[in-house]
């Protein structure tokens, strides 16, 4: 019989978490105004708000942070970091930042004026805040098929090359600073992005001479699809893919809370050291001087081991492999998600599970807060609370895809924690058609709403 696989790690040490009645986790909902993230931690037995910043370090990535240097200037974890960012991604410049955020704000006011227009596929909620608070303009070219959350296809994360050519053809190269592309991409699904679409996006931005810019919180995952799902690439390591993937791009923004294991940090790195030059004046006025930035001595070093380890082929086949597992419950109780089962989450189709609910009255969230109730397990909406209003109209955004994200931290839960989040989706699946009232929005703020908003139910 061939063995099952199993993940190459055991585990050190644990952290308690606590079930909890539903009466009590009613009373606590409604004291958190119905938002999930005002929920204190305790409160909460399965945490699957984010896969940021919340996954398990190694033992080396612990060992390493005693290595930590923590001089102003000059640190030597910055130097490990810094020679770790060139061997991965190739880069030959690079800004470390608290998060991926950060980077985002240093990098996007070396770059972006008012009026610019910034294409890319499903920029995520903190790029586009970034963009749209510069008064400039994110152009989503997601491929449409990414919105038929039933369709089973390799590479839902892909440009549609036809759109993004529309798109620079229309505005002068001034206009367009980058195109930004997220891989994998998150906001349609933790979805992968082909090679060959990288190639494509690639040789657009040559053809109309714009910047390519990767969003790479989730980088290593997108490597192992390409390894696993795309002709001609089963025999290359992780860390090969990695190399080709990045020969495409100009620059990086990244979130190492994701794919580098780590529970703070996050760089930005370029090839042109003229760019380096400009974003470096923002780093030291928004972050912190060059060699830190944004980050402890000890917190670069344990990134510069996460980034080693987790381009490995066995750490992403272990996480990637439960996120299918969890698919494959969901699967067999009928539950509609987004297909194939993401990198790092599972998007349930709130739309469809929630659709005696108006939409109005954000399916998403009542999925969020009823899976809440049912099992005290915490997901995070991904539809109109998240989509803002259009900065011009101020009207509701209502995105294509309602979803309600599963995100599963990195090497944290075991697979009968799986099991129990399976059960609690199916109870609520079953019990669908009696659920027909969701939220209204009592408070928000202009931009960003979702981490505060205030909601009463209906
Ligand atoms: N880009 C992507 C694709 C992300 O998923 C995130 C964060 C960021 C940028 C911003 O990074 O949080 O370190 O400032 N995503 C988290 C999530 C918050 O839950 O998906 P950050």
């Amino acid at each position: 019989m061939e063995l099952p696989y199993a993940e190459p790690y055991k585990i050190k040490m644990t952290e308690p978490i606590r079930t909890s009645t539903r009466k009590e986790r009613e009373a606590w909902l409604k004291a958190a105004k119905y938002n999930l993230f005002m929920l204190p931690s305790e409160h909460v037995f399965i945490d699957l708000l984010t896969d940021s910043g919340t996954g398990s370090m190694s033992s080396a990535q612990w060992s390493a942070m005693m290595m930590g240097d923590e001089s102003y200037a000059g640190s030597s974890s910055f130097l490990r970091l810094k020679d770790r960012v060139k061997q991965i991604f190739g880069f030959e410049h690079m800004l470390p930042t608290h998060q991926g955020r950060a980077a985002e704000n240093v990098l996007f006011s070396a770059l972006i004026k008012e009026g610019d227009v910034i294409p890319g596929n499903s920029h995520f909620d903190t790029t586009k805040g970034h963009i749209e608070y510069r008064r400039a303009h994110a152009v989503d070219c997601t491929i449409a098929e990414a919105a038929d959350t039933q369709l089973d296809i390799p590479f839902k994360g892909n440009v549609d090359l036809k759109k993004l050519e529309e798109v620079l053809s229309k505005h002068p190269k001034e206009k367009i600073p980058f195109v930004c592309l997220t891989v994998t991409n998150n906001t349609a699904g933790g979805q992968p992005v082909s090679m060959e679409n990288i190639k494509g996006v690639a040789k657009l931005c040559k053809k109309f001479d714009v910047p390519l810019l990767f969003d790479s919180a989730r980088f290593a995952q997108n490597a192992y699809f390409i390894k696993k799902r795309e002709d001609g690439f089963a025999d290359k390591t992780i860390k090969e893919i990695v190399r080709e993937m990045y020969e495409h791009a100009d620059m990086m923004t990244i979130s190492a809370k994701k794919d580098g294991v780590v529970n703070m940090g996050g760089f930005c790195a370029m090839k042109s050291a003229e760019l380096y030059q400009k974003a470096s004046m923002f780093n030291i006025m928004y972050e912190g001087f060059l060699t830190y930035g944004g980050m402890n001595g000890r917190d670069m070093d344990a990134l510069a081991v996460g980034l080693d380890e987790n381009t490995e082929f066995e750490q992403l086949d272990a996480r990637v492999r439960q996120v299918e597992y969890l698919g494959s419950l969901l699967d067999k109780y009928g539950v509609p998600y987004q297909r194939p089962a993401g990198g790092h989450a599972i998007f349930l189709d709130a739309k469809k599970i929630m659709s005696n609910v108006p939409k109005e009255e954000f399916q998403s969230q009542t999925l969020c807060n009823e899976l809440y109730l049912e099992a005290g397990i915490r997901g995070v909406e991904i539809g109109a609370i998240l989509a803002d209003r259009d900065p011009k109209t101020r009207e509701n955004r209502y995105p294509a895809l309602e979803l309600t994200r599963l995100a599963l931290p990195c090497r944290t839960y075991t697979d009968r924690h799986m099991d129990v989040i399976a059960a609690a989706v199916k109870n609520i699946y079953d019990r669908r058609e009696s659920i027909t009232r969701g939220y209204k929005i009592v408070k928000e703020a202009p931009i960003m709403r979702h981490f505060t908003v205030e909601l009463d139910k209906l």
